[in-house]
């Protein structure tokens, strides 16, 4: 507009705000001053706060139904934990990230008994152990998974060992079970109560019993009692020349999954119980495989974890506390949860199905061992 000045507006609005600057600039410098005084008061108390409102914290879940959550006044007198020497340096690590070092001992697995154990089961060092919680009364899931993926001890020239995990509940007397387990052999039994809610329990005392009972064996897997597994196509994965043999955990990895809060789910999980709002990375809970390595610094690595109902989760939860994290299987097409209907080509190619019952499965099976080709020639 012909404005001498327009060609440098710009400039003369720096120049402006460079005065308003100087003539603020004391100004700002005692702003500073009294900022920095207040957040180096302020930090002393906010770290004495969170001390305090930890304890505060503690005292006030006493009184509640999660008390034995989170028991950690009683001090459980444990037998010096051996961590193989090569584990040392993650040990370590864990008392590193966990100041003050507290400890849990609801989950850790070394609170809790084996009435049966079976001590001798891995005496001829397996390539895999497949670990199967199930109810103690659910004869009929343990007798279809004998019937059908358990049944060869020898899988692609491997061998292969079916464990089932039991804890204590009604419904079958200590009595039944010793007679089953004379017969097959198959059943470790731990004194903690069986139940939905406890399943964190059973996971880790599967942990504690791979790592002081099979630790020989390559490789270990926590499978469903309502899963039709390909054992074939697992063993021939974990044959693969490549896969790690140490610190690895696989399965179908779940992301960035949010803590379900909606207090009519069966995945609820309560804020006073985890207050995170996304669980760690983790590999669904059907059906799992991990190192044999694994067991041992999980169990180690449970002591400083908080526990919490969801037991696929808390492994995922334990890896982080150790630096580590799940592996993407070769083919992560192959482990796959519900399915519509059965089809024989498709479940020659995958390695987990959840079924929704034992008869279903041993039908299932009973024609996918059909002798003949799997899929139709195209
Ligand atoms: C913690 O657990 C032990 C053993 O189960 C029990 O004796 C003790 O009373 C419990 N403490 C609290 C505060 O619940
Ligand atoms: C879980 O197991 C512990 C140990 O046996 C037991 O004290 C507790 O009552 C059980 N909780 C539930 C909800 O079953
Ligand atoms: C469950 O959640 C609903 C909605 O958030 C709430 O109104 C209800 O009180 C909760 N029930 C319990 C038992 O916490």
């Amino acid at each position: 507009m012909g404005d001498p000045d327009t060609g440098s507006s710009g400039n003369g609005l720096k120049r402006q705000l460079e005065s308003l600057w100087d003539q603020k600039k004391p100004l700002f410098h005692s702003w500073f001053k009294v900022l920095l005084l207040l957040s180096l008061l302020l930090y002393p108390l906010c770290y004495m706060l969170s001390d305090r409102s930890v304890l505060l914290w503690e005292r006030f879940q006493l009184h509640r139904h999660y008390t034995q959550l989170f028991n950690r006044t009683y001090q459980v007198r444990l037998p010096p934990y051996q961590v193989h020497p090569k584990h040392r340096l993650i040990e370590g690590e864990i008392h590193k990230t966990t100041p003050g070092g507290i400890q849990y001992h609801y989950v850790y697995p070394h609170n809790y008994q084996f009435i049966i154990d079976n001590t001798e089961v891995c005496k001829n060092t397996p390539f895999l152990v497949l670990m199967v919680p199930v109810k103690p009364d659910n004869v009929k899931a343990r007798d279809a998974i004998r019937r059908t993926w358990a049944k060869d001890s020898v899988v692609q020239g491997e061998q292969v060992v079916t464990l089932f995990m039991l804890g204590i509940s009604g419904g079958i007397d200590a009595e039944t079970l010793k007679k089953e387990n004379l017969h097959h052999q198959d059943l470790i039994q731990s004194n903690f109560i069986d139940s939905y809610f406890n399943l964190t329990i059973k996971t880790m005392v599967i942990m504690d019993w791979v790592a002081t009972h099979c630790q020989t064996a390559a490789y270990a897997m926590k499978v469903d009692s309502d899963m039709f597994l390909n054992i074939d196509n697992l063993v021939i994965m974990l044959q693969k020349p490549g896969l790690p043999k140490v610190n690895y955990l696989t399965g179908m990895l779940m992301w960035n999954r949010p803590v379900v809060r909606s207090n009519n789910s069966k995945w609820y999980v309560p804020e006073e119980i985890l207050s995170d709002p996304e669980y760690p990375t983790y590999t669904l809970g059907m059906g799992y495989i991990f190192s044999s390595d694994l067991p041992e610094k999980i169990v180690e690595a449970s002591k400083f974890t908080k526990p919490f109902n969801i037991e696929d989760a808390y492994i995922g939860m334990c890896m982080k506390m150790l630096g580590l994290a799940p592996t993407s299987p070769p083919d992560p097409s192959q482990f796959k949860a519900y399915n519509t209907r059965y089809d024989r080509c498709e479940f020659s190619k995958i390695i987990t199905y959840i079924l929704d019952s034992p008869q279903r499965l041993v039908n299932y099976w009973k024609d996918f061992k059909k002798p003949g080709p799997y899929c139709e020639k195209v």
